[in-house]
């Protein structure tokens, strides 16, 4: 009983002592003033190139280069960092959502690059065409995207109010979901909910082959995007990525790929 007080008594002090940190913008261990926070740092760690930096993200679809607390410690306790986007043609920084930070960005170069955000229940969908020189932001929270509609590269400079804004990527985060829940969220069965998860790509996407299409661009080979199961292997029917059982195999009551025992036509 004792402990627990005391542990309670703690968390409060600790709750408080990184309440004034925040109202006074630092964010580091208590005690700490900004400036010796900073004595900390050579003078060339309060430089990061942004746009040698190596691209953070595994996707097709684009290059995405972050300047954050993880990438630029020296930025703690500042409440700001920088993101640099290049998105191929059609390609798309896919739905997502920073909880920490107001996104603000100026497009750089880019001839159709949509963005859109997605409103708490009851409100808009808000979706604007923006070409260089023009800037719009993104409110902390909402769901939003970019996607370039040009057969240029668009290139765009996000700044975060928030040294850490986080990223959540919606369409991914979504299938780490129980598939029961979500086989009730969507009123879907089992085995499309398996095959959504399967098909989506690591951000930023790549575009879907209409639009690659009108750019004169070949779409990406869809096995290439899909993440077979295991003793699965990836067919493509109908411009489709379908996972099939590789040979010998067959698939069991719970979907999954197992040995025929010797006994199938494989
Ligand atoms: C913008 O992109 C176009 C097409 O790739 C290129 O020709 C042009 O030089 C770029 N402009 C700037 C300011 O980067
Ligand atoms: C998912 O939900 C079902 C139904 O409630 C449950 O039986 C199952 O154990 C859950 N799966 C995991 C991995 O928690």
């Amino acid at each position: 009983m004792m402990l627990r007080v005391s542990a309670a008594a703690v968390s409060v002090v600790l709750a408080a002592l990184g309440l004034m940190q925040r109202v006074s913008g630092q964010a580091y261990s208590p005690g700490q003033t900004a400036l010796k926070f900073r004595s900390q740092f050579k003078t060339e760690d309060f430089v990061f190139n942004l746009a040698a930096a190596k691209a953070g993200d595994a996707g097709k679809g684009g290059e995405l280069r972050v300047a954050a607390v993880a990438a630029m410690p020296s930025l703690a306790g500042n409440g700001v960092s920088q993101a640099l986007y290049r998105l191929y043609p059609c390609g798309m920084n896919s739905v997502q959502m920073h909880p920490r930070a107001t996104e603000l960005f100026y497009v750089i170069n880019a001839t159709e690059l949509h963005v859109g955000f997605v409103e708490e229940n009851g409100g808009r969908t808000i979706e604007n065409v923006l070409k260089t020189g023009q800037l719009s932001f993104v409110p902390k929270g909402l769901l939003h995207w970019h996607y370039n509609a040009g057969c240029e590269d668009a290139i765009f400079l996000s700044t975060f109010n928030h040294e850490d804004p986080g990223v959540l990527t919606i369409v991914n985060a979504l299938f780490d979901i129980n598939s029961t829940s979500l086989q009730a969220a969507f009123n879907v069965d089992a085995d499309q909910i398996a095959d959504i998860k399967s098909s989506i790509p690591a951000s930023p996407v790549p575009g879907i082959a209409e639009c690659l299409a009108k750019c004169g661009q070949e779409a990406v080979d869809p096995c290439e995007l899909k993440k077979c199961g295991e003793n699965e292997v990836c067919k493509t029917v109908e411009g489709k990525a379908q996972c099939e059982c590789k040979s010998r195999h067959v698939r069991d009551e719970n979907g999954d790929c197992v040995s025929d025992g010797g006994f199938g036509s494989g």
